[in-house]
């Protein structure tokens, strides 16, 4: 099964809010752009680790943003936070402001870095970035190098020009880093490929759903191998749990609250004034987990790894609802 890092420990995340500034904007190829994102106050911001996201917020034309981007740079300390965007065809507004109006000098509160998808080194590592996926592997490749894991990547493409990051991938050893352009090649033949991993080889992916859950059947079928992966999208937002309401009991508050069909545990508390950490509202980001004491979720997210669902000990409120007339939080 994909594995995620301890609770507590590689999930930390800093709740403190940075005013950034851009410093840069590069159109990386035809359909991303790239930004150097710099503290306004000036100085270093927090260091982070690769797989690590930031949260950037913005309002524009009245409508509050909240976006999950990578970091994507090749050194985790320092002034700099380096981001890349795709132009999404059916984007919700973000990436389109990001893309066609975010200016340098332009500024924009940030949370984080948030780890959900740590490296972690193993005896040989396959490094896989599809698409905007690349984001978050390229910089397992140089932390790969820094601790001399035995590593490969492997970035699947549909086009030669739309490579995204060519600078930095250019500073990886060539003979490490293979290219499939899918538009000449075709889908690569996943059965076939992970057939030749055995024991001691570790895979990190990050990519399309249908990437990731092919990658996962198989790797369910012969699990001899690791597999750690990223989501960028959710597919289980829907669950034959249904939309029933149900009782929100908060046992360090002694709260109780009703949840109705239609709503999330998420805007019940945040209706009532509680000041929680929440990003992407989607299940995807991690950040409005919360610790179940009592009662059975119904499981929503694209974060938890099959295990952890079934341990019933943690959940992402935003999404995740119950399916148990009531649900008890550490709250
Ligand atoms: S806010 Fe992102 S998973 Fe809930």
């Amino acid at each position: 099964m994909p594995t995620r890092p301890e609770r507590g420990v590689a999930m930390q995340a800093s709740s403190q809010t940075i005013e950034v500034e851009i410093a840069a904007r590069t159109a990386a190829d035809r359909r991303h752009v790239v930004f150097d994102l710099v503290a306004a106050e000036g100085g270093d911001l927090p260091p982070w680790t690769a797989g690590s996201h930031i949260e950037l917020r913005w309002v524009s034309d009245g409508q509050e943003y909240v976006r999950q981007y990578s970091l994507c740079g090749e050194s985790f300390s320092g002034p700099v936070w380096r981001i890349a965007v795709l132009r999404e065809k059916k984007s919700r507004g973000g990436s389109a402001f990001l893309c066609d109006q975010a200016k340098v000098g332009m500024r924009f509160q940030a949370r984080g870095p948030r780890n959900n998808f740590p490296f972690v080194p193993h005896r040989r590592v396959t490094l896989i970035g599809a698409g905007i996926g690349i984001t978050p592997i390229l910089p397992m490749a140089f932390e790969a190098q820094a601790q001399g894991c035995d590593w490969r990547l492997l970035y699947l493409v549909c086009e030669r020009q739309d490579v995204c990051l060519r600078e930095s991938l250019d500073k990886l050893p060539p003979e490490r880093v293979s290219y499939r352009y899918t538009a000449e090649t075709g889908r690569m033949n996943l059965d076939e490929w992970a057939g030749t991993l055995g024991d001691g080889d570790a895979v990190f992916v990050c990519g399309p759903l249908r990437l990731l859950d092919d990658l996962v059947a198989i790797h369910e079928a012969r699990p001899v191998w690791k597999l750690h992966l990223e989501r960028f999208e959710n597919p289980n937002k829907t669950s034959a749990g249904g939309d029933a309401g149900f009782d929100l009991v908060l046992a360090r508050s002694g709260k109780t609250y009703r949840v109705e069909p239609g709503e999330t545990i998420l805007d019940v508390l945040r209706r009532d004034g509680w000041q929680l950490e929440w990003s992407c509202c989607e299940g995807v980001c991690g950040t409005c987990e919360q610790v179940v004491l009592q009662g059975v979720p119904d499981h929503r997210d694209a974060v938890l790894t099959p295990e952890e669902r079934q341990a019933n000990s943690h959940m992402m409120i935003c999404v995740s609802r119950a399916l148990t007339p009531s649900i008890t939080l550490d709250l």
